[in-house]
């Protein structure tokens, strides 16, 4: 049997980790052994995740405002006494259409949870993570992180600069210890995608069964990826296991050579 122990008693923030994937990241941690923190928009999630997972510190925060950021990290405090590892996984979906249809807020709103969000955060658990023990940072970024995806600029940029962002702080923070990595799912399968399957699909004014073949061929395994898959790759990466994994962008897509 596999073990890694090296994840038990840390303490761990996963932002927008009520729900979606940033939930599932949450159980695998606490299956580990991680104290796990984590903050959402939404009060009902947040609710729930305590029911589910009892232990687990629940937060409303808004990653994109930075008082709320603020009272974050406080509570945080408050709660472990420090950070050993943030977890950036809010993310929206923005608006879905081409570029002349897009409003300036819908990119502004897609610009500011999906990469200020990850700047406020990660400005935030810098000065703690230096006190914690081996200590590292997971931004999520996209499959749209590094392809292009016509209909979704807002979205695709934003995780661009997640990469960037990423590469960035893996140089800045690298002789204080502290590990920066990013990973990429491609599509997901969940309540999330499917909602952005069904924009498309109206957007472009094709049937919802066409559209949703075409997200699952363009993955060389035809098949969508699970939560599961990138719990698993985030819980490696915050983990002594990779230990030496730095500044790297972990794909994890099936393959995907294109998005439409
Ligand atoms: N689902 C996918 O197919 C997919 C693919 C590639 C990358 N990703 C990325 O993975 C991450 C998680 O995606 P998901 O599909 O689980 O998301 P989701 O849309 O299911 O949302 C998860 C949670 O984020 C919370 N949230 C939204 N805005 C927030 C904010 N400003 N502050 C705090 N919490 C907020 C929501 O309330 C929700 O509980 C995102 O960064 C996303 O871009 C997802």
């Amino acid at each position: 049997m596999w073990k890694d122990e090296s994840l038990a008693g840390k303490r761990v923030l996963v932002t927008a980790g009520a729900d979606g994937i940033g939930l599932e990241i949450t159980r695998a941690l606490v299956e580990a052994g991680a104290r796990v923190a984590v903050c959402d928009v939404a009060g009902d999630s947040l609710e729930r995740v305590v029911a589910q997972l009892p232990g687990v510190v629940a937060i409303r925060a808004d990653v994109s405002k930075e008082n709320d950021v603020e009272a974050l990290f406080q509570a945080v405090d408050g709660a472990f006494g420090g950070l050993d590892v943030l977890v950036n996984n809010a993310g929206v979906a923005g608006p879905t259409g081409g570029i002349e249809t897009l409003s300036l807020t819908d990119w502004e709103r897609t610009l500011a949870v999906n990469i200020t969000g990850q700047f406020l955060c990660a400005r935030a658990a810098v000065p703690r993570l230096r006190q914690g023990r081996s200590p590292s940072i997971v931004n999520l970024s996209s499959a749209a992180g590094h392809l292009g995806m016509p209909g979704r600029s807002a979205y695709s940029a934003s995780k661009w600069a997640v990469v960037g962002f990423t590469k960035s702080l893996a140089l800045e923070l690298g002789a204080d210890g502290i590990r920066v990595n990013t990973v990429l799912p491609g599509a997901v399968d969940g309540p999330r995608i499917r909602a952005v399957i069904a924009a498309k699909a109206e957007s472009l004014g094709k049937p919802l069964e066409e559209v949703t073949r075409n997200y699952t061929s363009q993955a060389a395994l035809q098949r969508m990826v699970t939560m599961r898959d990138i719990a698993n790759m985030v819980r490696f990466l915050c983990s002594d296991q990779a230990a030496n994994v730095h500044g790297q962008e972990m794909v994890v897509d099936g393959l995907t050579q294109a998005l439409s």
